[in-house]
């Protein structure tokens, strides 16, 4: 059967379990998975694109299937190049559903052969955002339970660099 090659694009500053849980039921789908760390455009990020590559990197190790990727223009560029056949995205509320509704209609005008497929994250993690967990990691909670522990000791050395805490 022909390879179904789909991307995961998102700024993943970091990535959380929330991301991983999306990845994990999306190879149920498809036979590769690119993470695509891209730009939002949106954001100011704590880790810079190259870190967060090597970070997922990291995490994905055990996950033949999963491979990550940087690109700092249009996601349907990218989908054009390298020969996508699907955009995976995950909605975690109902407050996703009008942004996410309105870049993969977008996203469909300038490639109309790129299906974006939406998942529902996971019960246990659809409170968990990036900024949230950045925010906790900040004022000392315990971030553990909602990232891979690789994102807990990146983000331990960065603060140690920072001379903070
Ligand atoms: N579990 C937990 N958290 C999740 C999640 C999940 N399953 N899915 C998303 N999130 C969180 C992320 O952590 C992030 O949190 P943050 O806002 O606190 O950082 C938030 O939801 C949304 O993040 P993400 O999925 O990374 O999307 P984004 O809005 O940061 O990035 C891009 C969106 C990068 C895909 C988009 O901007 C893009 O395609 N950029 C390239 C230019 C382009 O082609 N634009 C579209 C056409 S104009």
């Amino acid at each position: 059967m022909k390879k179904r090659i789909a991307i995961y694009p998102g700024s993943f500053d970091p990535i959380t379990n929330g991301h991983l849980d999306i990845l994990d039921r999306s190879l149920k789908l498809f036979s590769e998975i690119v993470v695509v760390v891209a730009g939002s455009g949106r954001k100011s990020p704590l880790f810079t694109p190259e870190e967060r590559v090597e970070l997922i990197r990291d995490v994905v190790a055990d996950r033949p299937q999963i491979r990550v990727d940087q690109w700092s223009g249009l996601i349907m560029q990218y989908a054009k190049e390298h020969h996508v056949h699907a955009v995976v995205r995950g909605l975690r509320a109902a407050s996703d559903f009008e942004y996410e509704f309105m870049m993969s209609t977008m996203n469909k005008e300038l490639n109309p052969d790129v299906e974006t497929v939406f998942m529902m994250t996971a019960q246990n993690l659809y409170f968990v955002s990036s900024s949230m967990i950045k925010e906790l990691f900040l004022y000392g909670g315990d971030i553990s339970p909602f990232v891979p522990p690789q994102v807990v000791e990146r983000l331990e050395a960065k603060r140690k660099k920072a001379g903070t805490r």
